[in-house]
């Protein structure tokens, strides 16, 4: 037998040395569920766990009717696209566990999206379904040391005193 099928059975070892490996370490309930390939491959007897498994966001609805004055201003301004608790944190057990939830008045709170990125556009002109516009602030020209709501009204995206 030529010397050149040597490299051929070490390949075939290999192969069947996984698949007896594979078969041995997954889980026999790991499926394509419902046949979609590409989005179901999961172990189906955790599908439970992740029912129980604790949300930790409550989403803005939740917070309308307690904090109704914050709710209309942020809904109603360029701030809309943005969830209350995206600045607040996770609102699971609030008003009870925690009582109040995070006010975080850090420039870095605010540049954590306004920041000026040297690759993001300013203007989106002419681009179809780009990324939205966002007004980008170079942290260490404006206004640097002062906290951002000093100036400005959070919840409205605009000023303060003003509207
Ligand atoms: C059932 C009513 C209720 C709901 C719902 C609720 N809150 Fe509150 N929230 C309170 C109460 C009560 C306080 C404490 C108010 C105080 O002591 O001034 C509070 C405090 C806060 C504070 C701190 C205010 C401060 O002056 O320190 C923030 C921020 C806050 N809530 C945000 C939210 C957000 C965001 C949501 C929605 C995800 C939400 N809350 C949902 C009742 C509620
Ligand atoms: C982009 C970040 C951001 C978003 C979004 C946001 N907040 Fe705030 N929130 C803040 C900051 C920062 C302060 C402190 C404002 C200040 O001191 O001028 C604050 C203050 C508050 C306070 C304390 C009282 C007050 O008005 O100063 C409450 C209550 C509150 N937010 C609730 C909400 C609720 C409810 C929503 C959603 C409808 C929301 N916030 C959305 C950042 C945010
Ligand atoms: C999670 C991302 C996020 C955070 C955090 C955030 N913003 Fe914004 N902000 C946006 C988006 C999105 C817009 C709407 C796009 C725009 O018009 O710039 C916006 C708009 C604004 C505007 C209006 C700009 C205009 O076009 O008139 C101001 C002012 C502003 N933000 C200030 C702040 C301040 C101050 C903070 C911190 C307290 C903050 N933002 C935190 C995402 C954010
Ligand atoms: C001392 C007051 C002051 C502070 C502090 C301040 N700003 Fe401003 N901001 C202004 C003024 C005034 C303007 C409008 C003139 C300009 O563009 O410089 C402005 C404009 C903006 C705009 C564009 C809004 C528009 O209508 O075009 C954004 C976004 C913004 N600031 C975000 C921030 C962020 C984020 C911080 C903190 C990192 C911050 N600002 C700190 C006063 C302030």
């Amino acid at each position: 037998m030529s010397h050149a099928w040597r490299p051929l059975f070490v390949v075939i070892g290999l192969v069947a040395l996984i698949l007896v490996v594979r078969a041995i370490i997954v889980p026999a309930d790991f499926q394509a569920k419902n046949g979609d390939y590409k989005y179901q491959w999961h172990r189906v007897g955790n599908e439970e766990d992740w029912k129980n498994f604790k949300v930790k966001y409550q989403g803005r609805d939740y917070c309308k009717d307690c904090h109704s004055a914050q709710y209309g201003q942020a809904t109603s301004s360029k701030h809309a696209l943005v969830q209350c608790e995206n600045c607040h944190g996770p609102a699971i057990e609030h008003p009870v566990n925690p009582a109040k939830l995070t006010i975080d008045k850090s420039r870095e709170l605010c540049l954590r999206c306004h920041a000026k990125l040297p690759y993001r556009p300013a203007v989106y002109a002419g681009l179809p379904a780009g990324p939205i516009p966002l007004k980008m602030q170079d942290g260490e020209q404006h206004n640097p040391g002062i906290e951002c709501v000093t100036c400005h009204d959070v919840h409205r995206a605009g000023f303060k005193g003003g509207k």
